[in-house]
């Protein structure tokens, strides 16, 4: 026998109990999306390489060492496997020149690639439902996008999530913030780790974020943005902060929250949790002014957040949210060739009056067929033998107890409406 072939390492296959929690997760997702007034847009999920690295920016993780690129074997484009959302929506937006019709609350789901290494709570495949406003320039849509997070948390009763503020200002007080940052960190050069001295010139802010525990004390001392902020910025911010506090929305400004992508100016955020281990952002997101244009655009406001469905889901159960188990309303259990196509006549009639029903496939004594049944957690079993098939009638057997009934064709779908709603109250659909 030959080797059985393996999932590419980091991305999952996702079975049939854990997708039903995923369907009924985008199902809510949909609902709450469309409350707040955002429409769906599907980006591909291949784009050209360029888009990212002008976008996310030349000297980010995801662009150095993160991006399964490759080179179109046809005509020898470079392509990537897109490692985020944001890049493709704008890409979009400008291509489809929708902002001429006005500013555009939209949103995506779908896989995102990063090759990071694998482990609880990261993968290299993974999904992520995006929410991006564009042409929006005030602090009401940053809060708007915090409010909406707040709410849907609230919705799937996901417990110890914590909000992180912090603004990033403009790229002109960023620029001021740089040069001094870069001064402070030249004076401590003998200090920093390999990624620090890289990082020195092209990304010193990124140093801010470090993990070495060695650097603390140094990344402490260090400039603080927000002392380079003017006064726009510091009121956009004020602006966000006030709604948060109006809504009721506990949150800790964070001054080193940068976030590992570059197009992010003025508010950006964080959602954690502690109980998911190393990988406790769920939520992330933020204003992106400068995007649009160095994408090619007219020059627009916007901001936006994405969060990791997997994350989302693990805490959900960590929570102890149940997603509920689907199953078929009835299951047609049949023995006999006249049964056989009977049953099938019996299975298309109750689909067309929107029942859910499976319908035995690959034989079986009855007594096996039941089993089936059970197992499916219908509560209802249609059975037909050789004297239904004689007399064009069906045996309709509540499964959990209760008189079982013999109908015909046309009987069947009030009388399995009747005994549904019976067992749980549900007017069955007609
Ligand atoms: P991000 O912070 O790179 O931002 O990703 C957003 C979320 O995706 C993270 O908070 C995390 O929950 C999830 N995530 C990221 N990488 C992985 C991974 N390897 N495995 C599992 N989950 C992961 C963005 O992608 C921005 N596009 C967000 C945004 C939208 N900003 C403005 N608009």
């Amino acid at each position: 026998m030959s080797q059985t072939i393996q999932a590419v390492r980091g991305m999952n296959d996702i079975l049939p109990d854990e997708a039903e929690a995923w369907e009924q997760f985008e199902e809510l997702i949909r609902d709450w999306l469309s409350a707040y007034g955002y429409r769906p847009i599907r980006m591909p999920i291949v784009e050209p390489t360029p888009l990212f690295k002008r976008a996310i920016g030349e000297v980010t993780d995801i662009v150095e060492k993160e991006m399964y690129s490759f080179e179109d074997a046809l005509n020898g484009e470079l392509l990537t496997l897109r490692p985020e959302g944001t890049a493709s929506c704008v890409r979009a937006a400008i291509q489809h020149k929708m902002l001429f019709a006005g500013p555009q609350r939209l949103y995506y789901h779908g896989p995102m690639y990063r090759h990071e290494r694998p482990q609880k709570g990261r993968y290299r495949q993974f999904h992520q439902v995006g929410v991006e406003a564009l042409g929006f320039e005030g602090p009401d849509v940053d809060a708007e996008h915090i409010l909406m997070c707040a709410r849907l948390w609230d919705d799937l009763g996901l417990e110890d999530i914590s909000l992180e503020l912090n603004s990033l200002g403009s790229s002109e007080e960023r620029a001021r913030h740089r040069e001094a940052l870069i001064a402070y960190l030249e004076r401590h050069q003998e200090a920093l780790d390999e990624d620090g001295r890289r990082r020195l010139y092209t990304n010193p802010l990124r140093i801010l974020d470090t993990k070495n525990p060695a650097l603390q004390a140094l990344v402490e001392a260090a400039p603080r943005l927000v002392d380079y902020l003017g006064e726009d910025s510091l009121r956009h911010f004020e602006g966000v902060q006030v709604v948060l506090k109006d809504a009721g929305i506990p949150f800790r400004i964070n001054p080193r929250l940068v976030r590992g992508l570059d197009y992010y100016n003025r508010t950006v955020f964080e959602w954690v949790t502690t109980r998911l281990g190393a990988q406790g952002t769920i939520c992330a997101g933020g204003r992106y002014d400068g995007l649009i244009e160095q994408l090619g655009g007219r020059p627009a406001p916007a901001a936006g957040f994405a969060m990791g469905v997997e994350r989302i889901l693990a805490l959900w159960q960590e929570s102890g949210g149940e997603p509920e188990r689907v199953a078929p309303e009835v299951y047609v259990v049949h023995s006999g060739e006249a049964a056989g196509r009977l049953a099938f006549r019996a299975a298309e009639a109750l689909r067309g009056h929107g029942f859910a029903t499976v319908l035995h496939c690959g034989g079986g004594s009855f007594k096996s067929q039941m089993k089936k049944a059970d197992a499916s957690g219908a509560p209802f079993a249609l059975v037909i033998g050789d004297d239904e098939a004689a007399a064009g009638e069906v045996t309709l057997k509540p499964m959990r107890g209760g008189e079982q009934r013999r109908v015909s064709l046309d009987e069947l779908a009030p009388a399995l409406a009747e005994q549904l709603f019976a067992v749980d109250g549900d007017d069955g659909g007609l």
